[in-house]
């Protein structure tokens, strides 16, 4: 048996993140844990059926058992164009201006491979989708991280990104709505993008991955509909999140045609397309009328607004999403982010994602997706809150109760309001402020809940 080595490249890649959190997820759910999760932005609800019926038909013609081409049916890239015409008054060329791509990630993962040479810089804002370094360290590039601050609205500042950095970045990826702090972009941004792309010379690859999943009927844009935009970049688009189909593998890049032509270099030599049967459902996907959407929509602004009152009942601070299905919290004081991770799956059964895990300056958030029922949502905010009143209850029966035996009702009842006003909150905080690896006596009485609900 030859030593099997992993290259360097492949050493030095961090754990992917979602891979650590299925495996706390399975140890959880082997541990018998009635596990809530809202760590994954993975939609819990189903294609739309007449999507589901198209993917029927079109499997049983034989035309789509063979290779599809490599940069998409043109009936698909017809059907892209149409929408990005109806949805942002975008036009654009099908044959040389729309590429599909196996989802949006593969896109993502390759462009660096088009453009990056060893030693060039690419500017990646954090927190921000993980693929977006790898793919440029797999290509040999340097990540220059854009730090996404709450002071800024989640918008990368771009006067304090140094010149040495500007001048040897080749790429610069932004993602609006942006996953995990669901912000939105203005225009202005992106002109200030366009015009320090000019200026530089940098391709600017916007991922639009959430543009659809957006509330109050307040639309994102798509970097596309700005002045100039198409001279500096392109922006990748997905079906995943749009309609429930991040199991179909497919999405799109349209934009910059210079720069289509070279990733589509790169993938002729890599993959051979999307199976031609998902791109006709997708066609017909493209062609949905906007109540399915709409409908869609509604679901998870229900759960938003449910997840982001209970939250914010409990004390958390919370950003209100204006598009995406995250909620991107602070955690609470005390805790760093895979700490409360972890405490809030021991205590509660609810799996979240750590801020850090997007990147450095995601330290001290936690992303929660609302990819599970409003009932569940609801139980988990019950959870939470529970987590608290067993607390409260560890410590209530100590003064009220000798008190109602000695002097009857009214003491009692007074006793109580003073318990609500300052042993509740104390205790609330004590809960966060306490590091869950330092034992006390509510972490003592939190195992007897424990044990009683096998979480
Ligand atoms: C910001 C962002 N971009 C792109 C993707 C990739 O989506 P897909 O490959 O399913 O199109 C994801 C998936 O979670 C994402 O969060």
């Amino acid at each position: 048996m030859i030593s099997i080595q992993l290259s360097e490249r492949v050493k030095n890649l961090p754990p992917y993140l979602f891979a650590a959190i299925d495996g706390m997820k399975r140890k959880a759910i082997s541990k018998g844990v009635d596990l809530i999760d809202l760590s994954i932005g993975d939609p819990d609800i189903p294609t739309p059926k007449h999507i589901v019926d198209a993917m029927k038909r079109a499997v049983e013609n034989p035309v789509h058992h063979r290779y599809p081409s490599y940069e998409g049916m043109l009936s698909y890239r017809e059907a892209v164009a149409g929408w990005y015409g109806r949805r942002f008054n975008v036009s654009l060329d099908s044959q040389t201006e729309v590429l599909s791509l196996i989802g949006s990630k593969e896109g993502i993962g390759h462009i660096p491979l088009a453009f990056v040479n060893p030693g060039d810089v690419v500017l990646v804002p954090s927190p921000g989708y993980p693929v977006y370094p790898v793919g440029t360290s797999f290509a040999g590039g340097e990540s220059y991280i854009m730090p996404l601050t709450e002071k800024n609205d989640f918008i990368p500042d771009l006067k304090a990104i140094p010149d040495d950095k500007l001048r040897k970045a080749k790429l610069m990826f932004i993602n609006y709505p942006n996953n995990p702090t669901s912000s939105i972009a203005t225009a202005g941004f992106y002109e200030e993008v366009i015009s320090l792309a000019k200026k530089h010379k940098i391709i600017i690859c916007h991922d639009a991955a959430y543009s659809e999943v957006y509330y109050d009927n307040e639309k994102p844009l798509s970097f596309l509909e700005i002045e100039g935009a198409k001279d500096v970049g392109i922006e990748f688009h997905s079906l995943s999140k749009t309609y429930n189909m991040t199991g179909w593998r497919i999405g799109f890049a349209v934009g910059n045609r210079d720069v289509l032509a070279g990733l589509g270099k790169i993938k002729t030599n890599l993959d051979s397309g999307v199976f031609q049967a998902i791109q006709e459902a997708s066609i017909t996907a493209l062609n949905t009328d906007d109540s399915t959407l709409s409908g869609i929509r509604n679901i998870y602004q229900e759960r938003r607004d449910v997840l982001y009152n209970g939250l914010r009942s409990l004390g958390f601070q919370v950003v209100k999403p204006r598009a995406t299905f995250y909620l991107w919290a602070k955690v609470p004081s005390g805790f760093d982010s895979q700490r409360f991770v972890a405490h809030l799956l021991e205590k509660t059964g609810i799996l979240t994602t750590p801020g850090n895990g997007f990147g450095s300056p995601g330290e001290g958030y936690v992303r929660f997706a609302l990819t599970v029922s409003v009932d569940r949502i609801k139980e988990a905010v019950e959870r939470i809150k529970a987590s608290f009143v067993f607390r409260f209850i560890a410590f209530f029966p100590f003064a009220p109760f000798s008190s109602f035996l000695s002097s009857g009702l009214p003491t009692y009842l007074w006793l109580l309001g003073i318990s609500f006003t300052f042993l509740y909150p104390s205790m609330y905080l004590l809960n966060f402020s306490m590091n869950s690896s330092s034992p006390s006596i509510f972490t003592i009485y939190d195992y007897s809940v424990t044990a009683k609900n096998d979480y």
